[in-house]
């Protein structure tokens, strides 16, 4: 199995300082188009989740380079991000510098396997990285640190590959398509509800080319993955987020119920 951490630390040496860095956070080293669909969709579908008020204390958890860190940041959240892989922390500092926001965030190395930071948080952000901790123990060990560490009536946001049936075209070594049922059994065990579930992504084209992007020759590659995100981009955008039972990945929010548990 491919070490996690060597994995997203090549990733990011790769490609954090290239423009908004999404090479290394989205779609890994995939043309800067695709991964500027890519950005676009997650985007929206999190909109109402990147409203915060002033004070707000938000985790990102598996932060990046800083993406929706610097985002929250910007409205007044106090934002804390964790990321396994240290050039990853220290590109976000070095933009929340650049932008004048470090005084909003800070920036830890830290594994979320083992996370603990000794507060909790009112807004949870896990942006597609419990679909790359393939091992299952260390997946179940996410999930506890991630809902032991929600405030009482926080929220907990989940972006994930999450399909409504089985696939596992798009599996590999750093990833995993889990159901969407198997990310509510896990919150579920760890005390958590889903309060709603949202789309992202339903037109399945992207699924059915990526397996054979890599082995085609580039011309026809670039020239389908053009295909792909032209048809796509206007349902996705348009209607991602209504139709989450037939997106790929969804946006589901989880809360701990009130009372005694
Ligand atoms: C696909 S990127 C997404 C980054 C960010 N959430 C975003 O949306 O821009 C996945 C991130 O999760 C981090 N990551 C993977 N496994 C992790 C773990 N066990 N603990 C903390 N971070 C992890 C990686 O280093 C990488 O920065």
């Amino acid at each position: 199995m491919t070490e996690p951490r060597l994995y997203w630390e090549e990733r990011a040496r790769r490609y954090l300082a290239e423009g908004a860095g999404l090479r290394a956070v989205c779609s890994y080293g995939m043309p800067g188009f695709y991964n500027g669909y890519i950005h676009l969709t997650q985007r929206l579908a999190l909109a109402p989740w990147l409203r915060v008020s002033p004070g707000t204390r938000v985790l990102d958890a598996g932060c990046g380079v800083g993406r929706w860190s610097l985002h929250l940041a910007a409205s007044g959240a106090r934002v804390t991000g964790i990321d396994l892989a240290r050039p990853m922390v220290e590109e976000a500092r070095r933009r929340a510098e650049r932008r004048g926001l470090a005084h909003h965030c800070r920036f830890l190395v830290a594994d979320l396997a083992h996370l603990d930071l000794g507060e909790r948080f009112d807004r949870i952000l896990v942006v597609t990285v419990l679909q790359h901790i393939v091992d299952p123990e260390r997946f179940r060990a996410a999930i506890g640190t991630l809902a032991a560490h929600v405030a009482p009536d926080g929220d907990l946001v989940v972006l994930e590959a999450a399909p409504s049936r089985p696939d596992v075209r798009c599996d590999s070594a750093t990833f995993r398509a889990r159901e969407v049922e198997e990310y509510r059994a896990a919150f579920a065990d760890a005390g958590l509800s889903c309060i709603t579930e949202s789309g992202v992504d339903p037109v399945p084209l992207k699924t059915r080319l990526l397996p054979f992007y890599a082995r085609l020759p580039r011309l026809v590659a670039l020239a389908a993955l053009s295909a792909v995100t032209a048809l796509s981009l206007p349902v996705d955008a348009l209607a991602g987020r209504r139709l989450a039972r037939a997106s790929w990945h969804k946006v589901l929010v989880f809360r701990r119920p009130r009372g005694p548990m």
